[in-house]
């Protein structure tokens, strides 16, 4: 649990632009800012950012919050990990029994690093440094990556108990598989050790290849656990960022060694994803730090198909993609290792775009297969987000593949990859008036001088009220954290809306709408007495009806 006041202080301090700017582009708009919506896709922007309220909301997908909500939502974080980013962020420190236990974790790997390292640089470690030379890999220049040695003997577990790290801190890493004390229990044994990073820099995990062919799996990586995720990371981003945001453009290899092969020889702006085939997270994740990624991967078919799979996604997250193939028999560690780095820069400049890859790759031979590699291109086209780049494949397309644009285009909206028309939400008075009961929170006295909660009909919306007229200064967040998503929805959307309207007419909407609910009342009672024959009660009613008719009158002139 993170203390409440903590909370608001974070809250009060962060800067909701700049921190939504850190992941897409805003461009201001009167007092808001405005961009295409990180959250669905769309080719024209309606998604908003209002730093004064410090929230954000889309008129297209209806997503709306505050920067918690943000990072929430875009990172895919919990709650407490998005507070503690942000608190990060403002150096404000924080401390959660979570947060203490995840910690636990990364110091012992950061212990377990060490050792690794350490071994690599002594006696024990010659077997893997004489495979590093083998392998050309020169670790001088490689010191970023903290390469290091599992010895045959092990080692581990003695070594970070000497360094304080509990049996139980060092299970949780997966570096040892049970939390006995056991030498033989540990993961890795006779291995290379490839330290994984997050974005800021900590061990979450480890990759580990085998020196010796006979020993199998080549690869291993550490489990997952709660901190290490593979489809969630790439190897080598941490160290690469700088390069990739610099030059805007991202190289995706397939493994280790072609990554720190490259590296070595200036290629810097590298990363991979860890054994598995490139994930959606990986892909947003590279789109946040380039604009253009360079798929090079093997040159055989498993690797082809890998960057088949890699376009489609890499399209979908707007980045532009080219591919540099690399003969069938190779991939990109042997090719700098036996070509020379300047022939392998020249290939990465002449990368094809995807789609000249793409048509090269499937080759159709039957019309049938034809048909479906042009329809996976025109879904991938559809995807394209720069408009230009958008019509110049488009025209492309319909010359190489002889078919009209108009054709392509009415495929495009066909296969649903234009803006998907998303219902924009309606409120109803209800909502549109809590909504602006919270934004206006200033004149509540006011507020809660006329209505009552059975003013509300709808049950969630009734709820809400009760809970501000029993703590006025509740925070909004802890409000909306209780109610449906939908409501919650439709109250951001108001925010967002942001009429600005003065007090006056605020209160006299809240007067108009008590006397509607007024109104209903008496005309169900109307309804009953007539029913029931109670003439001098109907007579009572309707008067009664005609002097809360006239009062909105008077007020309508009065104001
Ligand atoms: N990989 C894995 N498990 C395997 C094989 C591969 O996790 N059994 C992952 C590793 O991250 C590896 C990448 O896939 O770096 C690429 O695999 P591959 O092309 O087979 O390996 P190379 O990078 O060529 O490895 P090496 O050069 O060391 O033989
Ligand atoms: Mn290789």
């Amino acid at each position: 649990m993170i203390e409440k006041e903590k909370i608001e202080e974070i809250k009060r301090q962060t800067d909701i632009v700049g921190l939504v700017s850190q992941y897409i582009q805003l461009k201001k708009v009167g007092k808001n800012y405005r961009a295409l919506c990180p959250f669905h896709s769309e080719k024209t922007p309606s998604f908003y950012v209002n730093p004064e309220k410090g929230i954000f909301y889309c008129f297209g997908c209806n997503k709306g919050g505050n920067a918690i909500n943000f990072l929430m939502e875009y990172e895919k974080m919990d709650f407490p990990t998005a507070v503690k980013l942000l608190a990060k962020n403002l150096g404000i420190e924080i401390e959660t029994s979570k947060g203490l236990k995840y910690k636990e974790i990364y110091e012992a790997n950061e212990i377990a690093c060490q050792f690794y390292a350490l071994c690599l640089s002594k006696n024990i470690g010659k077997r893997g440094r004489d495979y590093l030379a083998k392998r050309n890999i020169d670790i001088e220049k490689l010191q970023d990556f903290q390469l290091g040695y599992a010895p045959l003997s092990g080692g581990l577990v003695t070594y970070t108990r000497q360094k304080g790290v509990s049996k139980q801190a060092l299970f949780k890493t997966g570096l040892i598989s049970q939390s006995t004390s056991s030498r033989s229990l540990e993961v890795f044994r006779d291995r290379l050790i490839f330290p994984i990073l997050n974005l800021s820099g900590r061990i979450i995990g480890f990759g580990g290849r085998s020196i010796d062919d006979q020993h199998r799996p080549k690869y291993l990586n550490s489990p997952e656990t709660p901190i290490f995720k593979k489809g969630d990371i790439l190897y080598g981003l941490y160290q690469a960022k700088k390069a990739i945001r610099t030059k805007n453009e991202a190289i995706l290899v397939e493994g280790y060694f072609d990554l720190l092969s490259l590296f070595q020889q200036g290629i810097d702006n590298l990363c991979a994803p860890l054994g598995t085939s490139l994930t959606e997270k990986q892909a947003i994740l590279i789109s946040r730090f380039a604009k253009k990624v360079n798929i090079l991967f093997d040159g055989d078919l498993s690797g082809m198909k890998a960057a088949l799979r890699a376009i489609g996604l890499l399209i979908n997250v707007q980045v532009d993609v080219f591919v540099t193939s690399l003969p069938e028999d190779t991939d990109p560690d042997r090719f700098i290792n036996e070509s020379g780095a300047d022939v392998l820069k020249e290939a990465i400049k002449s990368a094809t775009d995807f789609f000249h890859f793409y048509k090269k790759m499937s080759k159709p031979e039957t019309v049938e297969q034809e048909v479906v590699l042009i329809k996976d291109l025109i879904q991938i086209i559809g995807n394209i987000h720069d408009p230009i780049r958008f019509d110049r494949y488009l025209k492309y397309a319909s010359h190489v593949f002889d078919i009209p644009v108009k054709t392509i285009k009415k495929a495009m909206q066909r296969t649903d990859v234009t803006d998907k028309p998303v219902a924009r939400v309606k409120t109803t008075t209800e909502e549109w008036l809590i909504a602006m009961i919270l934004n206006l929170r200033e004149h509540f006295a006011q507020i809660k001088s006329i209505l009552v909660s059975e003013d509300f009909s709808e049950p969630g919306i009734k709820r809400l009220y009760e809970q501000l007229l029993k703590d006025e200064k509740i925070d909004i967040d802890e409000v909306l954290a209780s109610i449906s998503e939908e409501l919650r929805q439709k109250i951001y959307s108001v925010l967002m809306r942001d009429e600005s309207i003065s007090k006056q007419y605020f209160i006299k909407a809240i007067m108009n709408f008590k006397n509607d609910v007024e109104k209903r009342k008496i005309g169900a009672k109307i309804k009953e007495a007539t029913a029931k024959g109670d003439d001098a009660s109907v007579t009572k009613y309707q008067k009664e009806l005609l002097r809360i008719k006239s009062t909105v009158v008077v007020l309508n002139q009065k104001l």
